[in-house]
């Protein structure tokens, strides 16, 4: 009976973290305590805790006095919706959530097991970083799950909450992750802070301005999304995880679905306006392709020019990228095919298949895109969808011009089921441009020019050109998107594609 005491009143000291007091200062702060959040973010009564009893080793500086059990994270394993996860929950109630050489430890267990059973992990991050008191052994901390997070890419699902402070080189391993998500006013990211930005390059910023929520989904990309509070955090990530598949040797979870794969929209045989220089929002095609018109948006509000995100389809999970004609008329830029890159490497890596949407007129021309590196960072997208060998499935709206043609999950880089609408316009470059080009001494002659551009659009400004060479599969009735779609992925399902054997590929990073 004594020793059923004597377990209960160490659990009971465990869950108190850093004391009453410092909770109530967590709570002041708007913020949750960490097993707050994993009981928020897990099906309930399913988390099961690891090393509740583990304390740090380091005798300097007085520490041996205190040695609260946990050592500031608390880590285990439960489920979302049935479905195994791993995580840790930095507690910022006890040495401010710093990391040591234990609390590592303990991190670096569950990513061990996480690995090797095929589950994915959710890392909180709430941290005031290295534990100063004990140096080197934290730097090595660090340094130890860093490398977990680089052998888990690829294998699990890892998804970082920054739910608190995250500064210096700790920023490091959410970096590597696969998505990054944010707390607004509560949460900050950055390698030095603002004093030492202050004292090295005499910048006055504070820091939500260096490294608030804000500045990492508009202006950084560092995060995918941002949050009004813990508890609409942790609900999104619950939405998100039942997207993704537990590894990379699993499909993704087939939900139930109430909406019929062959639905027609018939207001979508109007969506692409008369006038091709008027732009419309792609998302209302992505949200009527969608089981339920469910949309989750991976960074939202960075290089909106471009859309990426998750649907359903058939209750299948599906990756959609998207060209938006509402931002920059829908050009590729730098950003857009950094970000583009990125998912699309993720749902390659985790075999979720591809739809891509496209109206784009091409490249964004300018001097700061050829300096900053355009050919560079287009290239990412162009060698990512080349590299794929999900299903992809790629319907053209209007606009395929050039390069960008090619780029977007064309035929020509494997595209499985290649669509395009009666309004998609699939050339080298728009008529004017082109007329301009090709006529240039008839330039001065209006209607003769007129008659040119007339003529250049009846050639090239519809789909049949390219669908007479085969580069597209089917020219669809919009209305019937959703339902050619479906089709098209489930005719997929069995799909097997490998690429040559290789150590790893170059793409251009
Ligand atoms: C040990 C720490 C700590 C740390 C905070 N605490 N950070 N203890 N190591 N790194 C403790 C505080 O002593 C305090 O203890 C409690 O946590 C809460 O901290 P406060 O300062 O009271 O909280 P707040 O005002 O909210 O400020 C949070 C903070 C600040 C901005 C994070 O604590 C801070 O600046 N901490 C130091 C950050 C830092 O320089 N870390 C090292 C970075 S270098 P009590 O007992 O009073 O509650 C690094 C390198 C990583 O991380 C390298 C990886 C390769």
């Amino acid at each position: 009976m004594d020793v059923l005491l004597e377990l209960e009143k160490r659990r009971q000291a465990a869950r108190e973290g850093g004391g009453q007091r410092r909770v109530e200062a967590q709570h002041g702060k708007g913020k949750l305590t960490a097993r707050e959040r994993v009981e928020l973010l897990l099906d309930e009564g399913s988390f099961e805790e690891f090393d509740m009893f583990v304390a740090h080793r380091c005798t300097d500086f007085g520490m041996e006095a205190e040695r609260p059990a946990g050592d500031g994270v608390v880590t285990g394993w439960g489920t979302i919706n049935g479905r195994m996860v791993y995580v840790f929950s930095q507690d910022f109630t006890v040495f401010g959530g710093s990391l040591s050489e234990t609390h590592a430890n303990k991190i670096c267990k569950i990513m061990d097991m996480a690995i090797q059973n095929g589950a994915p992990v959710i890392g909180i991050n709430d941290s005031g970083g290295a534990r100063i008191q004990e140096g080197v052994a934290s730097l090595a901390g660090y340094a130890e799950v860093f490398q977990r997070n680089i052998m888990a890419s690829g294998v699990v699902p890892q998804i970082s909450l920054i739910m608190g402070p995250c500064a210096g080189g700790a920023v490091y391993s959410p970096a590597m992750t696969d998505f990054i998500f944010m707390v607004k006013d509560s949460s900050y990211m950055f390698v030095t802070g603002p004093d030492v930005v202050k004292t090295v390059t005499n910048e006055v910023v504070s820091a939500e301005e260096l490294g608030g929520a804000s500045t990492h989904t508009k202006k950084s990309s560092v995060a995918d999304g941002a949050y009004e509070n813990d508890i609409e955090m942790l609900a999104e990530a619950r939405r998100l995880f039942d997207f993704l598949p537990l590894n990379n040797r699993e499909k993704a979870p087939v939900r139930p679905f109430f909406d019929d794969p062959a639905r027609l929209e018939a207001s979508l045989d109007t969506l692409i306006p008369d006038n091709p220089n008027q732009p419309y929002d792609m998302k209302e095609l992505i949200h009527k392709v969608a089981d339920e018109g469910d949309f989750f948006e991976i960074q939202r509000d960075y290089a909106a020019n471009i859309i990426t995100g998750f649907v359903r389809i058939e209750g299948q999970s599906v990756g959609v990228v998207a060209n938006q004609p509402m931002v920059l008329a829908g050009c590729l830029d730098i950003d857009a095919s950094r970000k583009a890159a990125r998912f699309v490497r993720f749902c390659d890596a985790f075999e979720i298949p591809i739809l891509t949407l496209v109206d784009v007129p091409g490249f964004l021309p300018g001097v700061a895109q050829e300096l900053g590196g355009v050919i560079k960072h287009g290239a990412k997208l162009l060698f990512a969808y080349g590299e794929a060998t999900v299903p992809k499935v790629t319907v053209i709206t209007r606009k395929a011009y050039g390069g960008a043609y090619d780029v977007m999950a064309s035929k020509h880089l494997r595209g499985d089921f290649n669509y395009a609408w009666p309004t998609a316009e699939i050339a080298v470059m728009g008529a004017k441009g082109a007329v301009e080009i090709l006529y240039r001494s008839e330039l001065g002659d209006k209607e003769k020019i007129a008659a040119r551009v007339k003529d250049y659009e009846t050639r090239f400004a519809n789909p049949f050109v390219a669908a007479e060479k085969g580069f597209i599969d089917e020219v669809i009735h919009p209305q019937s998107t959703r339902k050619r779609v479906a089709r098209a992925f489930a005719a997929l399902r069995g799909k097997k594609l490998s690429n040559p054997w290789k150590k790893h590929d170059n793409i251009p990073l």
